[in-house]
């Protein structure tokens, strides 16, 4: 059998194919960075291992830094994200009985958008086809090959059979669990983690969301986030045991706890319904240093995980392809290595910055089961002062609305 790509026919099963840059994975990193090369003439095949209706099933964030839009837009994949994307101006910090709202615009003069990551994935990925740009879905067995030399390649096998790309770049945006990190030797890498002792809960349900904006809330039972995809789709979650069985949470205890953890007001208006999905997300900070082996970036979650409070990974993966495409088009415009020389420590550096973010507003806004009675009063005061001070809330809102890039 061959695999047929626009341009490009492997004719012999064990034939092999060229292209400028192999990307793995087409999530949100590997279809944004395939876009920005299209763009830019440089040619690039996605090798994805699972099928294009698993990836779109998978229910992930929904908040868009304008960073993340304007690329977005600069790709042309941005329509339906203006047509159908709540733009928010602020959201609402929920702590001791009362909502304080960090007016985003106000502070910064800058907007978040709402717009679930699953859809901006299906956009991406309309765009690659109605291009006729490269994807294999259900690329098994992916493995990279002599990215420490000149002549990098990629294998896998579709459809039972065994094929290879050759390529001058390879670009791991596989995520967490790729193969592309995994290719690194250990002794190359340095690993950065922190784990949380807590989960999220997480429902999607299709009932008009109970407020307008999203809600943090950081009361003493814990950590609850009221957010949305639509008008007329909800998305909650709720903090529990990082080993906590799903099959303990039937909707009603849910709603139940999410009511428990709202101002009375908002627990009132919460409209509930049965869930649409329902799954339990561990908490983790992660980065791998380097992002760059040879001729192998690292992008997205392939090289870093951050907790989801604040919403920052869908949107480090869009800044991280955003220096490597720069990075990339340098290279094959003008034959200059510096821009590929600089990835690592250019995306390092605002990667850090998510990275301390999205660390301190989890410590922050959630219970930490071993923490003393000294612990719950430092957060409280903290958010006593972030409430009371345009100072904090301004630092605060513009890590929120994202850092320039
Ligand atoms: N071969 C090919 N593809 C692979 C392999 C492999 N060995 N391993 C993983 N993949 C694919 C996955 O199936 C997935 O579609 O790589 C893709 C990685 O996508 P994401 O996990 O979405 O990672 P990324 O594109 O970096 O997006 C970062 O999206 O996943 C969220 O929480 C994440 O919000 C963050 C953002
Ligand atoms: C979500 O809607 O899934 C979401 C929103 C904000 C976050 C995390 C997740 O900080």
């Amino acid at each position: 059998m061959l695999w047929q790509l626009a341009g490009k026919k492997n004719e012999l099963a064990g034939g092999s194919v060229r292209t400028q840059v192999a990307i793995i994975g087409s999530g949100p990193a590997g279809l944004l960075l395939g876009q920005l090369l299209h763009g830019a003439g440089i040619d690039a095949v996605i090798l994805e291992r699972q099928s294009r209706d698993y990836v779109l099933s998978r229910i992930r964030a929904g908040v868009l830094e304008d960073g993340t839009v304007r690329l977005l837009d600069a790709v042309g994949a941005g329509a339906r994200l203006h047509a159908e994307g709540l733009p928010h101006d602020g959201f609402e910090l929920l702590f001791g009985g009362r909502r304080h709202r960090i007016d985003l615009q106000r502070l910064t003069g800058r907007r978040v958008t709402i717009y679930g990551q699953t859809e901006m994935t299906r956009d991406l990925m309309d765009l690659r086809a109605s291009e006729g740009a490269a994807t294999v879905f259900e690329a098994k067995d992916v493995a990279l090959h002599d990215f420490d030399g000149s002549k990098p390649s990629v294998t896998f096998t579709k459809d039972g059979v065994a094929q290879r790309l050759d390529c001058e770049f390879i670009a791991g945006c596989d995520g967490y669990h790729g193969i592309s990190r995994a290719s690194v030797p250990g002794s190359a890498m340095q690993i950065f983690e922190r784990g949380y002792p807590f989960g999220w809960l997480g429902i999607l349900a299709d009932v008009p969301p109970v407020s307008h904006e999203l809600i943090y809330a950081g009361e003493e039972r814990g950590f609850a986030l009221c957010s949305m995809r639509s008008q007329s789709r909800s998305r909650y979650y709720v903090q529990c045991a990082a080993d906590e069985d799903i099959a303990n949470w039937p909707d009603e205890r849910f709603w139940d706890e999410l009511r428990l953890r709202l101002d009375p007001a908002t627990a009132e208006a919460l409209v509930t319904g049965p869930s649409i999905e329902k799954s339990i997300a561990p908490l983790r900070s992660f980065v791998a240093e380097p992002m760059r082996f040879g001729r192998l970036f690292l992008a997205g979650d392939a090289a870093h995980i951050v907790p989801p409070t604040g919403a920052k990974g869908l949107n480090l993966a869009a800044s991280d392809v955003h220096y490597l495409s720069q990075a990339l088009i340098d290279y094959f415009g003008e034959r200059s290595s510096a821009g590929i020389d600089a990835y690592s420590a250019k995306a390092l550096a605002r990667v850090w910055k998510a990275e301390r973010f999205s660390w301190w507003l989890t410590s922050l806004m959630h219970h930490f089961p071993q923490d003393s009675a000294f612990g719950r009063r430092i957060q409280r005061a903290e958010l006593d002062y972030l409430a009371g001070s345009d100072h904090a809330m301004a630092a605060l809102a513009e890590n929120y609305v994202g850092l320039p890039y």
